[in-house]
């Protein structure tokens, strides 16, 4: 068989380039190891930047984002008794969206469906083959057959646990990592949202987060340690440590009730580079995790696949090689300012074991920056909101 792209991996950022290279009559074929049902049953963030909202909308996958989206112009952090309200529309001109990735992912998929183009689910075996020369092709077992596809490019779009990272040898690669010493234990509940725009709450007892999915759906979240088990949390101990963990007048009036979905996150900051070899280029989470504190996971997705879309519309167009060659370069500089923003939210509102009286002190005086300067509150929304492609 044969397709000018291979795309490893379902998710939105294989999804979101299909789609956008379907518009443009680049035919991309879809490899996906699970089945729609399990890509469709992760709970995952739901944060949404103008830069990715944008791209769903040219991709033409914006219809019910726009509908049922909730567009928030600001956010608040509070430390200890300390609150500050981050104006995003004021700082940035612009809000984000509010649409769980869940949502994003199944749009996509329905899309696809309407539009054709070809997905291959359950796929195992997925081997990468000639990424350095001009005709790759990839292998891989589907209904106990094994198949072959011959393209012009690999699109490595298959998260932190693919194949397609792995395939680029170790010479050429360097990964750079932090691993946190705690995780997050969320909670999806069917109760209205503590408040109409996120809370990001730093307490002596550690962080917490309120956000949500819609007006009937809150999503919450408390920093746990590392080696913490779902099984240790029941529903009523989680209420409890969420509220003496956010501001008291939210604790006051949050409305709790029986958690439909309750797991707990590891929390990494991860890149590898480059993001390209040869005829593959990573996008997403094949390349680069971040920790959840800045909502960055699926919006740094997005710029790759902006800037992987761009290079290959002008290599159909007209042979034009300058946007695949400046890739990897252009979505690493993004990725790394993306990556600092979440190490740099994640080191001020999270409490860390071995954190010493000078290290809170340091926290505490950063808040009060914060809460004082405007150019500070500036950055922070700049980066929140999104930093331009
Ligand atoms: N072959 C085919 N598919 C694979 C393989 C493989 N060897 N390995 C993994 N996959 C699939 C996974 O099953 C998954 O559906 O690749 C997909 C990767 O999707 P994601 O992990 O969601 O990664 P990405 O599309 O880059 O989205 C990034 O996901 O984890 C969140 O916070 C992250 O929001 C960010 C977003
Ligand atoms: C979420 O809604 O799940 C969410 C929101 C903001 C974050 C992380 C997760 O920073």
């Amino acid at each position: 068989m044969r397709h000018q792209i291979v795309i490893i991996g379902g998710g939105p950022s294989g999804l979101l380039l299909a789609q956008l290279l379907l518009k443009q009559g680049i035919d991309a074929v879809v490899l996906e190891r699970q089945t729609r049902a399990h890509v469709l049953g992760r709970i995952r963030a739901g944060v949404l930047e103008m830069g990715f909202v944008d791209q769903m909308r040219e991709a033409g996958v914006a219809d019910r984002m726009e509908r049922e989206g909730l567009l928030h112009d600001g956010t608040i952090l509070s430390y200890n008794d300390r609150e500050v309200r981050i104006d995003f529309r004021k700082h940035a001109g612009r809000p984000v969206t509010i649409y769980g990735q869940t949502e994003v992912t199944r749009d996509l998929y329905e899309a696809r469906d309407a539009t054709g183009g070809t997905t291959y689910f359950e796929v195992a075996d997925v081997t990468l083959h000639g990424m350095e020369g001009d005709t790759p092709y990839v292998t891989f077992r589907h209904d106990g057959q094994d198949k072959r596809i011959d393209c012009d490019f690999i699109a490595g779009c298959d998260g932190f646990h693919g194949v397609s990272r792995k395939s680029i040898p170790d010479s050429v690669r360097k990964d750079y990592e932090r691993v946190y010493p705690f995780g997050w234990l969320g909670v999806l509940s069917e109760t209205p949202p503590v408040n109409n725009e996120l809370i990001y709450a730093s307490s002596d007892r550690g962080f917490a987060l309120c956000s949500m999915r819609n007006m009937n759906l809150s999503r919450y979240y408390v920093q746990c340690s590392a080696e913490d088990r779902v099984e240790n949390w029941s529903d009523a101990r989680f209420w409890e440590e969420l509220r003496r963990r956010i501001p008291p007048d939210a604790a006051e009036r949050i409305v709790t009730g029986p958690s439909i979905e309750k797991s707990i996150a590891p929390l990494r900051s991860f890149v590898t580079e480059p993001m390209r070899f040869g005829r593959l280029f990573l996008c997403g989470d094949a390349a680069h995790i971040v920790p959840p504190t800045g909502a960055k996971g699926l919006n740094s997705a997005a710029s790759d696949v902006y800037y992987l879309f761009q290079g290959l519309k002008a290599f159909y167009a007209d042979g034009e090689t300058d946007g695949l060659d400046s890739y990897s370069q252009k979505a690493l500089d993004r990725v790394w300012k993306v990556e600092r923003f979440s190490w740099w939210m994640t080191s001020l509102l999270h409490r860390f074991p071995d954190q010493s009286a000078f290290d809170q002190k340091m926290q505490e005086a950063e808040i009060a920056f914060l809460s004082e300067s405007e150019a500070a509150q500036e950055a922070l929304a700049r980066n929140y909101v999104g930093l331009p492609y």
